[in-house]
């Protein structure tokens, strides 16, 4: 967000130099920002049996909970300060503006699946906490409407399923990996087998609930359309921390035919992915074919490319 100004940085890093990165430093930092939140939070809706510090057990498993790339699950990976796991819109709204006043790095985490592990990693050492929306998962459908309300910490998997509980005509059009978080996917862009009939999941959002830099919770109304159009394909931690989106649910058929085809050998290879080329864009709306080059393990222990063909009509 707009918090990690340079000057941020360049404070952080003569702290670092200063304090050589010793604990005694990251504590008082920690303690001022439990301070804040604490201060901050509507009462109604406390915010201390949230935090988690490093010195905490749980820490470690609520840290590691939603890392999802490995690379970045090493001891010597950057650490967050505290990890707050927000229940409420409060919560974030305390934690926005505690980053501001404090002028600390925040993070915000839905499913984990960055690959760069931005959403729970920082570079050059710079002290940073994160806001964890894990419990923000919320779901609610109409069928009657053809639209859903889907909290940030949801995965496109709970989605699916939810609709699919709901309705055998309805879905969503988004990604095929279900533990993808709808806070990252959604404001970021969103493809998948349903993109040649349906577009990407940002073609289908119809509202948002947004909080921003000043800790304000806004929809699409009261944010304006710029900062709507903003948040639905330009990722969202550039601009706030998304609570939610009002999706519109798509129309498919009961039945929907499948199927997967390797092959391997070379020479096929270039001849098949040619012929993929030639014909993908021209199918019915209705088919969706995907090729993927990946490797696997011949009979003699080899590597070999492979070409997978996946349809789905
Ligand atoms: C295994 C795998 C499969 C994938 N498959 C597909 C696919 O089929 N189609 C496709 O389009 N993409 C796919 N992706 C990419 C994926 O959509 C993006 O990486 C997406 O940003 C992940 O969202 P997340 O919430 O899981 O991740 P996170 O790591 O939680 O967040 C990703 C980014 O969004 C920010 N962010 C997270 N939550 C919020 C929030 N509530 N408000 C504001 N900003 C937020 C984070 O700070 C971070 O910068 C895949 C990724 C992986 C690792
Ligand atoms: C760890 O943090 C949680 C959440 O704030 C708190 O409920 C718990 O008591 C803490 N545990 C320890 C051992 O400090
Ligand atoms: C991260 O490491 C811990 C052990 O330190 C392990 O239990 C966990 O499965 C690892 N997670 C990932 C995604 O690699
Ligand atoms: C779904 O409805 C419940 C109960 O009314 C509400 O608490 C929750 O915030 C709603 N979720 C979303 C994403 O709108
Ligand atoms: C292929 O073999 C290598 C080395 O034996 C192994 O590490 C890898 O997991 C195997 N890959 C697959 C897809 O089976």
């Amino acid at each position: 967000m707009a918090i990690s100004s340079s000057f941020n940085f360049l404070f952080a890093f003569l702290l670092a130099l200063l304090s050589t990165h010793s604990s005694a430093t990251f504590i008082s930092i920690t303690n001022r920002l439990s301070q804040c939140l604490n201060n901050y939070a509507d009462p109604s809706f406390p915010i201390s049996g949230l935090l988690y510090t490093p010195g905490n057990s749980s820490y470690p498993s609520i840290l590691q909970a939603y890392i999802r790339n490995p690379r970045f699950n090493e001891t010597t990976t950057n650490k967050p300060i505290l990890i707050i796991t927000a229940s409420h819109a409060s919560h974030i709204q305390a934690a926005v503006v505690c980053a501001t006043t404090q002028r600390l790095l925040m993070k915000t985490r839905s499913g984990g699946h960055d690959f760069e592990g931005l959403s729970y990693v920082s570079y050059m050492n710079q002290p940073f906490f994160i806001v964890d929306v894990f419990n923000l998962r919320s779901i609610n459908i109409s069928i009657e409407h053809e639209t859903a309300w889907v909290q940030a910490g949801a995965t496109l998997g709970e989605l699916y399923y939810g609709i699919a509980e709901k309705s055998n005509t309805h879905a969503f059009p988004a990604g095929v990996c279900p533990t993808v978080g709808v806070g990252g996917h959604l404001s970021g862009g969103g493809y998948g087998n349903l993109m040649r009939k349906y577009g990407l999941s940002v073609d289908n959002i119809v509202d948002a609930q947004l909080i921003d830099v000043n800790g304000r919770l806004l929809n699409r109304k009261s944010m304006g359309e710029d900062l709507f159009w903003a948040i639905t394909g330009g990722g969202g931690v550039s601009f706030g921390v998304v609570l939610a989106y009002k999706i519109k649910l798509v129309r498919v058929p009961t039945v929907v035919t499948v199927f997967n085809i390797q092959r391997t050998s070379e020479q096929e290879l270039s001849t098949l992915a040619h012929q993929w080329l030639q014909v993908a864009d021209k199918l019915d709306n209705n088919v969706f074919f995907r090729m993927r080059l990946g490797l696997v393990n011949n009979t003699d222990g080899q590597r070999q490319f492979v070409l997978i063909f996946h349809q789905c009509t």
